[in-house]
């Protein structure tokens, strides 16, 4: 996309621009790797091929076997196959934690789930954003059958320790997921070290495309499924798989370890740059969740400011942020996020989110952040 001071793009939590060379790759399968990965002949086989390197290199960047890979449509769908499949193998409902701030996707599965029967637990998060490990301790009962927490949240930017988390459940039998979407090329994800039974990615949070998405089912987990079908992903994912986006999120994930150190270096320098610029420029701002979360993710309040004009003033600029939630964007209720660290109401509609990645520049961060003083100085003409 053209990156000239009129068109600076900070929502990369939303999603990310292609990288050019997954881009590239996603072209090249889309024309010549048209074959069904079901069918025998050469360009079924050169189609399985694909699939087959692209299970084995996800795995390896997670520290899993080829076989507990099962490709997606996304986050979304990850996320309602864990929960409704875990739900499915049960002729009872039973019980589901799962934080307060999870993403939409988890949050009204659990709701449908609530109203087949299952009893959800909902764990609190501190000022940071983050549950207590103990805190899920102890709310895990006799009935308890899934416990999800999110390993880094999409509006915040909080960190979970989801080792200490998913540890607590496997000492006690229960399955344990891990939505991982915002937090792979970000955090470590070793699931060797996380004994979690699944966990849910998507391509077009890092670099890759959109529509395509990674479950792990760890080895021997019964699990049912969404959609009925043919016996692609060992029968657990019926329809025929999306090849060229598949090619194209298994090179996101290469190029995300290749870039590890580099993003890393990068995503730090800028967010600390971010973070010093708006306590120059706008003092009254505040980093909800302070600055213990992901550098790249930050979601400021500033008292008096409606998020809504601050957004499409910004627009005009062209510079795109978001209001926190852009999964959904449109939305105008109240974040549930900010709810669950007890933000003061009138702080809720004042908060946004300025969200960077690989293809950011400081020069954007500082454009940005001289534009949003500009801006709230319109707006409040008497401050200094
Ligand atoms: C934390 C989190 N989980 C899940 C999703 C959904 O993923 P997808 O858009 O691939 O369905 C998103 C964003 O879209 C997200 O930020």
């Amino acid at each position: 996309m053209d990156k000239n001071h009129h068109n600076i793009y900070l929502d990369y939590a939303a999603s990310t621009p292609l990288d050019p060379k997954v881009l590239e790759v996603v072209n090249i399968t889309m024309a010549q790797v048209y074959g069904n990965a079901s069918s025998i002949h050469r360009f079924g086989l050169q189609a399985k091929a694909v699939l087959d390197t692209a299970r084995t290199t996800v795995a390896e960047s997670l520290n899993a076997r080829p076989d507990e890979i099962y490709f997606t449509s996304g986050g979304t769908e990850s996320n309602n196959l864990a929960m409704q499949g875990v739900a499915s193998q049960f002729s009872k409902p039973g019980n589901i934690i799962i934080s307060a701030i999870e993403h939409p996707s988890i949050l009204q599965t659990a709701r449908y789930l609530k109203s087949r029967g299952w009893q959800i637990t909902l764990l609190p998060v501190n000022r940071m954003g983050q549950i207590d490990p103990e805190i899920l301790q102890q709310s895990i009962n006799s009935a308890t059958r899934l416990v999800s927490i999110m390993h880094v949240n999409n509006e915040i930017g909080s960190i979970n320790n989801i080792e200490a988390c998913a540890k607590i459940a496997y000492e006690k039998n229960i399955l344990f997921h891990t939505d991982a979407v915002q937090s792979f090329g970000k955090l470590p994800v070793d699931l060797r070290r996380v004994p979690a039974s699944f966990l849910s990615l998507t391509g077009h949070k890092i670099y890759g495309p959109k529509g395509a998405g990674v479950l792990f089912i760890r080895r021997k987990t019964k699990l049912g499924k969404l959609f009925f079908g043919g016996s692609q992903e060992n029968g657990r994912r019926s329809g025929t798989e999306n090849i060229p986006a598949i090619a194209g999120l298994t090179k996101a994930v290469e190029l995300c370890q290749i870039n590890r150190d580099a993003d890393k270096s990068h995503l730090e320098q800028l967010g600390s740059e971010l973070r010093e610029l708006m306590k120059l420029q706008l003092p009254e701002a505040r980093l909800n969740g302070g600055e213990n979360g992901v550098p790249n993710i930050q979601n400021y309040s500033i008292p008096g400011i409606d998020n809504m004009s601050l957004l499409m003033g910004l627009d005009l600029a062209g510079i795109a942020i978001s209001n926190g939630s852009a999964c959904s964007s449109g939305d105008v209720s109240p974040s549930h996020v900010l709810r669950a660290l007890h933000l003061p109401d009138k702080e809720l509609k004042s908060s946004f989110r300025i969200s960077f990645g690989r293809f950011t520049t400081s020069e954007d961060i500082k454009h940005a952040v001289r534009s949003i003083a500009r801006f709230i100085k319109k707006k409040q003409p008497g401050r200094q």
